[in-house]
This record gives structure tokens, sequence and C-alpha cells, in this order.
């Protein structure tokens, strides 16, 4: 229910609690009487003022990214995921955050395997029409995670943060003592093959130290696990794949397709790294 969620919800404007309404019209509304209605997909915009400096992913990319999430291609990492936030969010009323969460597709799978209060934060109103349809009963929130999040301190259990950026003193202020953000990250020579034929960014070596660097002052790597999915995808797959991605902001769609006309079966291998970061227990 998106009541669950309300107690780690803060006012964007003033700070105070933010309630969940559901009648006359499903809005957050907070003591001081700054309301967000919903959309009618069910999504809240909460950003105010004027427009974020950042690219939110298009209506185009959103769909490449359902189409092939839905596909199952990915249900390995999703299924790796939720096993790792269910130790996380077994007491009454967790909430678990989704900061990036796109489509909710892994946030679906993650309360697949543990029923808890959900929040999604995503800057691409596009992505969060999918979610909002995909997990009703999370509450899905328009957001830039660059600015401080519209959530109370020490709420939240569990932090996902899949292929989306990263807050990470924010994230520290929203867990609770105890609770732990697991980043899903890609590994060097992932999806290799695509990346060559439909001009992707390659990934860096020395992305994994600059991810322990940038969590390290506010948290603990606890676990990391390295996660490789073989696939094997026609062309219209590899160019949603190509196409849901960063790529997705330069790529023209239509050119993509044409580029990987001829190419049949690619075979390819995504390869993810888990990492858990936890914060110090609260002390007794
Ligand atoms: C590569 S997608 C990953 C989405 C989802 N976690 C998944 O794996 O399916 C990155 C997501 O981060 C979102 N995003 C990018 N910059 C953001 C920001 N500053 N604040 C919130 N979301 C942002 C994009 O709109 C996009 O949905
Ligand atoms: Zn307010």
């Amino acid at each position: 229910m998106l009541s669950d969620a309300a107690s780690a919800l803060r006012c964007p404007v003033c700070q105070d609690a933010l309630d969940v309404e559901t009648r006359p019209r499903r809005a957050l509304r907070c003591p001081a009487g700054h309301s967000f209605d919903a959309a009618k997909q069910g999504y809240f915009n909460l950003l105010t003022g004027k427009g974020t400096a950042f690219e939110a992913d298009s209506a185009a990319m959103a769909a490449a990214r359902h189409d092939f999430l839905s596909a199952g291609h990915y249900a390995a990492l999703a299924d790796a995921l939720a096993e790792l936030a269910a130790p996380g969010l077994d007491r009454d009323g967790a909430v678990v955050l989704d900061s990036g969460t796109g489509t909710g597709n892994y946030l679906n799978a993650v309360l697949k395997r543990s029923p808890a209060a959900s929040i999604g934060l995503d800057i691409s109103k596009f992505a969060l029409r999918r979610a909002a349809r995909l997990n009703p009963g999370t509450v899905n929130i328009v957001w830039d995670v660059w600015r401080p999040l519209p959530l109370v301190s020490g709420s939240i259990d569990v932090v996902t943060v899949v292929f989306a950026p990263r807050n990470p003193p924010e994230f520290a202020r929203v867990l609770r003592p105890g609770g732990r953000v697991i980043v899903v990250t890609p590994r060097p020579g992932h999806l290799a093959e695509v990346a060559g034929l439909a001009g992707m960014l390659r990934i860096e070596e020395g992305k994994d130290e600059r991810l322990a660097g940038s969590m390290g002052g506010h948290f603990t790597m606890a676990v990391q696990e390295a996660l490789d999915i073989p696939l094997q995808l026609g062309e219209s797959e590899a160019a949603d794949l190509a196409f849901m991605g960063p790529a997705g902001h330069h790529l023209d769609r239509q050119e993509l397709v044409a580029s990987l006309a001829g190419t049949g079966t690619v075979e390819t291998t995504a390869k993810f790294a888990l990492t858990v970061f936890t914060t110090p227990p609260a002390s007794s």
C-alpha cells in the first residue's frame, strides 16, 4: 500500500512530514498545505522550481528497457539483487528505496521476495509511468537524486541502485542504523560485443575502485558478488539493449537498427557486480 511508505516521506519545500491522501484524489500533502497530486498514471512529481540540468531517459529509452527486461534476459540479476536485499527487509514496517528505479523491474523482484513498503525515485517521468503500472503499491516519485532526497532521516532499511547515479551522503542520511545499500554496476567487458557493434560506451577499468571510494566515507563494503549472464540476442533485442542505456541519449534508434541489420544473432556476456554497503548498527 502507498500509505505504508508515508512515514519515510518528507516535504521537499518545508521538510515536514508528507502524508499520502487517496480522497478526493491521490496526493501527497504536508501539514503546511504543500500538495503534490498524482499523475494519472499514479506517480508523483515532487520536483519544484526550475527543471533539472540532467538528461532524463526518453519515452523510447524507457520502452526499450521495458521490452528487454520483460523478456527476462536479466532475471538472474533481479533474483540475485532480491536475495541480497531480503535480510535487510525482514522486520515489520521495513521500507526499501530504489534510487533510479527506471521502469521498476528490479524493485518488482525485490518486492516479490520481500513484501515491504517501497519508494522509487527517478528523474524520468516516462520511466515512472511504467514503474507505476508495474509496482502500484510503490510511491514512485519524479526526483533528481543529486538533490537532498524528499525522505526522512533514518527511515529506510535498504537502498537499491541499479545502473543509476549514487548520492552517498544522502543515502547515509536516509538509512536506518544497520541499513544497507546494494549497488549494481557493470564490470569490464560487460556486453563488449554489442558495445562494439552499436558504438556504446565501454566500461572503463577502475570503476570498482571509484565505487568503493565514493561510498567509502559513509559505508563499509560488506559483500561483493560477480554475476555473468551469457546472452544470445536477435538484432532487435541487441538494439533495445544498446538503446536502453546511457548510449540511448546519443543514438538514433533507426540508425541503430540499420547498423545492426544483417548481424544475425549476437553472442555476448552481461557482466555485473553486486556490492552491499552497510552502515554501522545503532550503538546501544
Ligand atoms: C540505466 S537506467 C537504470 C534504471 C533501472 N534501475 C534499471 O536498471 O532498469 C538509469 C536510470 O537513472 C535515471 N536517472 C538518471 N539521472 C538521474 C538523476 N539525477 N536522478 C534520478 N534518476 C536519474 C534515469 O532516468 C534512468 O531511469
Ligand atoms: Zn511542506
